[in-house]
């Protein structure tokens, strides 16, 4: 799918506002290609309020969705692409989002190893044929 910037954005936000917790969202490709302008925007769909970065390990931000729980359900950003190796991506915490039920929107998933939990739905962008454009995929 060949996408503007805010093509994108809108894109996301329906995204979000079907999503459902529990889920596992990856987001691959290189930087720059709106892996977090995608995540953003998912969060818009789904109401997210930002809670707090984890002051320990600044991969991880905490999002709120209203209203709060048993309505709502954490919302968790992980952004794996400063990890040295994937065993760095042990200390996570994905167990617990797992635990919690939550949803987990990662960037840069392959960088998790076998620590990332299964995806339910994967997603790529890619450069397109302009600065403005991006190439999007679901990979199946
Ligand atoms: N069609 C587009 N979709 C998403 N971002 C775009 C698009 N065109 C230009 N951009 C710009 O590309 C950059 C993407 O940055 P970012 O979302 O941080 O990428 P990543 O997280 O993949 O490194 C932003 O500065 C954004 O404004
Ligand atoms: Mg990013």
């Amino acid at each position: 799918m060949h996408l503007r910037a805010d093509e994108l954005s809108r894109y996301g936000e329906t995204l979000g506002r079907t999503l459902r917790a529990p889920a596992v969202i990856g987001l691959s490709g290189d930087l720059g290609t709106g892996k977090t302008t995608l995540v953003q925007a998912i969060c818009r769909g789904l109401g997210a309020r930002a809670l707090a970065t984890s002051p320990t390990y600044a991969l991880v931000h905490h999002y709120d969705v209203a209203p709060p729980p048993p309505g709502g359900s954490p919302v968790y950003h992980v952004d794996c692409y400063r990890l040295r190796s994937p065993d760095e991506a042990e200390d996570l915490g994905f167990e617990d989002m797992l635990r919690e039920g939550a949803i987990i929107l990662v960037e840069w998933p392959e960088r998790a190893g076998p620590w990332v939990p299964p995806l339910d739905r994967h997603f790529k962008l890619s450069y397109g044929a302009d600065s403005d454009s991006r190439e999007l995929e679901e990979i199946p």
